[in-house]
């Protein structure tokens, strides 16, 4: 089978009813997408499917033929550069333990792509499938905003530059 995680693709042998998830973290070996509750309650699996996320927990591995797979080491644009969303979390001190910061991330990037600028029901309404133990979520608001307003800036000043 072969799959696409991150633009590279990978030639894997297995089950085709495997989850998602366990092909990410143990045949590929990328290990930034956390196993949670492991029955699509809690959000810690998210990755994206065609930029759609998804629960990689429940999601067969079948399903993400011919599609693109993105995890949280895919939206950075280089090795060394973070993605705007990654350093708002920085700025914001979002992280507690953690655990739940890959999905949040994740469900968040795609929220922003389809929706330059959120309101707090908006971002309450994408990120309700992420669930935080520690109690991050005012700061996850925070960290959407941020972003939002950098990739706002970033982007009118790129049609400055081309106007
Ligand atoms: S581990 Fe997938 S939703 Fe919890
Ligand atoms: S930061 Fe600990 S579960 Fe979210």
């Amino acid at each position: 089978m072969i799959i696409s995680i991150n633009n590279k693709i990978h030639e894997i042998e297995v089950d085709p009813a495997t989850p998602l998830l366990w092909v990410i973290r143990e045949q590929v070996g990328l290990t930034g997408t956390k196993f949670g509750c492991g029955i699509g309650q809690c959000g810690a699996c998210t990755v994206q499917l065609d930029g759609i996320p998804i629960r990689s927990c429940l999601t067969p591995v079948k399903q993400a033929v011919d599609k693109e797979i993105t995890t949280i080491e895919g939206i950075a644009p280089s090795e060394t550069e973070l993605h705007v969303i990654q350093q708002a979390w920085i700025d914001e001190q979002i992280p507690q333990c953690g655990y739940c910061q890959s999905g949040q991330i994740i469900a968040a990037h795609a929220l922003l792509v389809n929706n330059a600028a959120p309101t707090d029901e908006d971002i309450d309404l994408a990120m309700s499938g992420n669930i935080c133990r520690c109690g991050t979520y005012p700061r996850v608001r925070k960290g959407i905003k941020r972003a939002a307003a950098v990739l706002t800036t970033t982007s009118n000043t790129k049609n400055e530059n081309h106007g």
